[in-house]
């Protein structure tokens, strides 16, 4: 059977990158699969987070899932810490992964910077609690940006692992499912690099919370080059910042960037600029507009959220019992 799991940290700043890489596709993926969305406020506070603030994201991240379209009826939508199987599970796994593998994570060593000794234990161990989320579930298939490759990697490696140490089949090797024109939406003031919700500039990204104003400002100010758009995607593989908007556009409209070029092809960016602002007010205004809409009715948001947690370790349960007896628990 087919499951898809998949997670957002709430740590603020949600952003075009966050729901074009990832949560639109989640919503697509509702009709083919049984479908489980996370706040991952665990992994959230892998670097500091005020409480308050965590709050109010970790709803604004479910908000932000049922706005795009994830139907709570039929999908699971709920807040990681509400569910101990994730925190039991990552510490089984954290005997299961060894350190070499995880000193190879390149998210780690960017998010700790030159200041690694004074990084969290937890922020070294995320990939593990990663697994964990996904294998609880014995989910299959995962929908994720780019970014997160390499975590996959690590949760399929884990898997196998755990499947060779104890001689079982226990858990699946999990497929990331990493589609679409913009599986890694680049920061509009660099494209070496990627829209981040912790980039210091606000110009970098185009939020949820953006309106109509706010993204043509933060697109105008957007950083291209002189050229005019090429005709053909291989004249875009030196113009990191053109190729970013094209991919946007590309994304936005559901098409290809050889279409979006075909329509292009000469326009000067004071042409394309505008035009991609109409499409972004268009198709990603609206989501914004109905998640803050959600944000002014917590309770609504909360009880979605308390439903989907019951549902969720309703899941999680029997794979938590099979995963303690395989490893020698004693049954409490
Ligand atoms: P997070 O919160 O950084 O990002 C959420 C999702 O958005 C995608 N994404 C992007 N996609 C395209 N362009 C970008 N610039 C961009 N930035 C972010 C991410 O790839 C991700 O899919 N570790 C995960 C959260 C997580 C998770 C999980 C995901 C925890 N447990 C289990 C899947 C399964 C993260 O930090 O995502």
């Amino acid at each position: 059977m087919s499951r898809i799991f998949s997670g957002v940290q709430p740590t603020g700043n949600l952003h075009l990158g966050n729901y074009l890489g990832a949560i639109r596709n989640f919503v697509g993926l509702q009709k083919d699969y049984e479908c489980i969305y996370c706040a991952v406020d665990m992994h959230a506070i892998t670097v500091w987070q005020d409480p308050a603030d965590l709050r109010s994201n970790t709803r604004e991240v479910a908000a932000a899932y049922l706005a795009a379209g994830v139907d709570p009826k039929n999908s699971i939508i709920f807040a990681q810490s509400t569910v101990p199987a994730h925190a039991e599970l990552a510490w089984i796994f954290n005997c299961v992964a060894r350190l070499g593998w995880l000193n190879r994570m390149t998210q780690f060593k960017e998010k700790a910077g030159k200041n690694r000794e004074n990084a969290s234990l937890g922020l070294y161990a995320y990939p593990s609690l990663m697994a964990a989320d996904i294998l609880a579930y014995k989910a299959t298939h995962v929908p994720v940006g780019e970014d997160q490759k390499q975590h996959l990697e690590l949760t399929r490696d884990i898997a196998q692992k755990f499947n060779n140490d104890y001689g079982t089949d226990t858990f699946p090797i999990v497929e990331p499912l990493i589609f679409g024109e913009a599986t890694r939406v680049m920061s509009l003031r660099d494209g070496s690099k990627k829209m981040s919700k912790s980039d210091p500039s606000d110009y970098s990204r185009i939020t949820f919370t953006d309106d109509r104003d706010a993204i043509a400002l933060k697109l105008r100010k957007a950083r291209t080059d002189a050229d005019p758009l090429p005709d053909n995607e291989k004249d875009l593989e030196d113009r990191p910042e053109a190729a970013n908007l094209v991919g946007i556009y590309a994304a936005l409209s559901e098409q290809t960037r050889q279409d979006v070029l075909k329509e292009y092809a000469g326009a000067q960016f004071s042409t394309f600029k505008p035009a991609l602002t109409e499409l972004a007010v268009d198709k990603f205004g609206p989501v914004g507009e109905e998640m803050k809409r959600l944000m002014d009715d917590p309770a609504h948001v909360d009880a979605i959220l308390k439903d989907g947690a019951e549902r969720a370790s309703a899941l999680a349960e029997p794979v938590m019992k099979e995963v303690k007896e395989t490893v020698g628990f004693l049954a409490p």
